[in-house]
């Protein structure tokens, strides 16, 4: 029984330690200061879910990464992969009382049994925006807006990342249009999805599989060097008004993003930073029938899912560590234990006044306490000696600029 245990968290799922949570704060804050801008409402739900929502059609990998388990009344259950199934149950179930459209956010934590790669864990936190109930393409412009605004209040620029944008309609059509019938799309879409990810070859084998010949296969690579949507209403209508939103120079037409979940049905998108350093930033689109699928009245969907991992390392790279918190607060420090009495009482009269403070917790040297207090990126700093309690005033220090002011104490 006294074997030592790992100090490490089982393969995939990660520990916060405070210098962690400081990333993880900005991301967070800045989706939900996004999602607050953009009107929409927050919501939650439970990570356990019945395995049965959650299963999926064969030949989709996240069908296959689900974290599944059965309780003691043998219950099956699961823990999400994503939010999205549990968000068409939740709103399926009020859906006479609800009024829509409906515009909803949440930050999920989600897991997948991955394979692990660079941007990739088996646990993470999803932020999720989706409007439900609006077939208008502004659905879609306010869901990639508000996805834009956030990467941009992280600190990021358009320079950074590009959103591609591309239609599963659209692509539909060109397809029926070399006679590929519909029957055979969603087989298309999944084998499309892998391109990039594995040799054409396998994808052509993979279209064959679903039953096109060779006429087919050549026919849809061919597809795939489209480069003009001016024939797709939805996107040319999307474009437009992302230009009057302020983000078009954000999108991109982007024919070979197709989406690995089989839900979607119209608009697809996903985001990637410009030098093809990281995996996908977020992805999502619109999703008209899964409210159906799973016994709900008919309801038109666009959204969103926007995980942490990708966007932290991003962030790292581009802004570098230091950027991840401003300076904030006030040390406060003392020399002698005679001083300990007048610090805890400045401490309190700054914190009633609004201001983060950090009180040292025992007398320390004036040195040590300085560079403490900025390795902990405080703004500011004040030490008492002997001779500033006599004196009934001290100073405090702005670390950025070193100048001084006095304050009473
Ligand atoms: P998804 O593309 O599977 O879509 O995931 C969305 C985002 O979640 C990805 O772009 C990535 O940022 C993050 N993500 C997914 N898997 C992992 C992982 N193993 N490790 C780290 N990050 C990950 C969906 O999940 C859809 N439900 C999104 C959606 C919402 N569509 C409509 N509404």
């Amino acid at each position: 029984m006294s074997e030592a245990v790992s100090f490490e968290p089982p393969r995939g799922m990660r520990d916060f330690y405070p210098a962690d949570m400081v990333w993880r704060n900005r991301v967070f804050d800045a989706m939900r200061t996004s999602a607050a801008k953009f009107g929409f409402e927050p919501y939650d739900a439970c990570v356990v879910e019945s395995y049965e929502l959650l299963a999926r059609k064969a030949g989709e990998e996240v069908g296959e990464q689900i974290y599944h388990f059965q309780d003691k009344s043998e219950r099956h259950l699961a823990l999400r992969a994503e939010m999205t199934p549990t968000l068409a149950r939740m709103v399926a179930q009020r859906q006479k009382e609800l009024a829509f459209p409906l515009k909803w956010t949440t930050i999920a934590q989600c897991f997948r049994y991955e394979r692990m790669t660079k941007g990739r864990k088996r646990e993470h936190y999803q932020w999720n925006c989706d409007i439900i109930g609006e077939d208008s393409i502004l659905a879609e412009v306010e869901v990639l807006g508000c996805a834009v605004d956030a990467l941009k209040r992280m600190g990021l620029t358009t320079g950074d990342f590009k959103v591609h944008v591309s239609s599963r309609k659209f692509l539909g059509e060109l397809l029926e249009k070399s006679g590929i019938g519909t029957e055979k799309h969603a087989q298309v879409f999944l084998a499309l999805d892998k391109r990039g990810k594995m040799p054409d070859t396998e994808i052509a084998a993979m279209l064959k599989d679903g039953g096109l010949d060779d006429d087919e296969v050549a026919a849809t690579f061919a597809i795939m060097d489209t480069k003009d949507y001016s024939a797709s209403a939805e996107l040319s209508a999307l474009f437009k008004m992302a230009e009057a939103a302020g983000f078009a120079d954000a999108l991109v037409f982007d024919i070979g993003v197709i989406r690995g979940l089989s839900y979607y049905t119209g608009i697809v998108f996903e985001c990637f930073d410009t030098k093809g350093e990281f995996r996908a930033i977020f992805g999502g689109g619109r999703y008209d029938n899964l409210l159906t699928t799973i016994g709900g009245e008919p309801t038109s969907a666009v959204g969103l899912g926007f995980g942490d991992v990708v966007v932290t390392e991003l962030l790292k790279a581009r802004l570098g560590d230091a950027a991840a918190q401003a300076p904030e607060g006030v040390a406060v420090g003392f020399m002698f234990p005679e001083q300990a009495a007048a610090a805890v009482k400045l401490a309190a009269k700054l914190r009633e006044r609004g201001e983060k403070v950090n009180l040292a917790l025992h007398p320390v040297k004036p040195k040590r306490f300085f560079s403490r207090a900025d390795a902990a990126r405080a703004a500011k700093a004040v030490f008492l000696g002997p001779d500033d309690v006599e004196r009934g005033v001290a100073r405090m220090k702005d670390l950025a600029t070193r100048t001084e002011s006095e304050i009473e104490l």
